[in-house]
């Protein structure tokens, strides 16, 4: 058991956001988005659900590429 704990753990690609909820779930209204929006699909970011940067960290450690998706009105 212990086993298959530690191989689903460091599947995990969220370390921080909102632990405590079974599923992190964001609805956002496109009518609430000024011009354009970053959302982040690093789990990095410090200001959920929205990009701030932390990918470029993330990508230059792991030699990930990832980035957010943008949404533009
Ligand atoms: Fe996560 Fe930019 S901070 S995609």
């Amino acid at each position: 058991a212990r086993k298959r704990c530690q191989a689903k753990n460091s599947g995990r690609c969220n370390n921080q956001i909102r632990k405590h909820e079974p599923k992190v779930v964001d609805m956002i209204d496109v009518e609430d988005i000024a011009e354009k929006a970053a959302f982040c699909r690093c789990w990095k970011t410090k200001n959920w659900p929205y990009c701030d940067g932390s990918h470029a960290e993330h990508n230059k450690q792991t030699g990930d590429n990832v980035g957010p998706v943008v949404i533009k009105k």
